[in-house]
């Protein structure tokens, strides 16, 4: 038997009634056989500092850590002024930040 494919969902909004995070859970449900969701909320991301990439706060740390043990990313996100939102900008930044992946 073939393992599961790990998606890590990652909404790109905060807002309790978000609509981007309500597809996210509904994804979560939807996913097909063979596949797992599981989500990350991006509250309490500091704002990026370089200084601090090689020893980043623990919930980057964690971020990193649950996107190493995914198999893809599901981004499930608003537009904000014709781009993503900071919020998920700098999770990104933080995730791609030298050496951590
Ligand atoms: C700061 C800000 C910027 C936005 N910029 C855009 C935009 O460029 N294009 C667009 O279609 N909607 C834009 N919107 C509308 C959001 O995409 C919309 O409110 C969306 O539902 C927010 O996602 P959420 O429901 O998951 O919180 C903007 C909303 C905010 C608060």
């Amino acid at each position: 038997m073939s393992r599961q494919v790990r998606i890590l969902g990652i909404a790109g909004s905060r807002r309790r009634d978000s609509y981007n995070r309500a597809t996210l859970r509904a994804a979560t449900e939807l996913v097909p056989e063979g596949a797992t969701i599981e989500t990350f909320e991006l509250d309490g991301i500091p704002g990026f500092n370089q200084d601090e990439e090689q020893n980043p706060p623990a919930k980057v740390a964690e971020l990193k850590r649950r996107i190493r043990e995914a198999d893809a990313i599901l981004f499930v996100t608003p537009e904000y002024n014709y781009s993503i939102p900071g919020l998920l900008k700098n999770a990104i930044d933080w995730s791609l930040a030298r050496n951590l992946l």
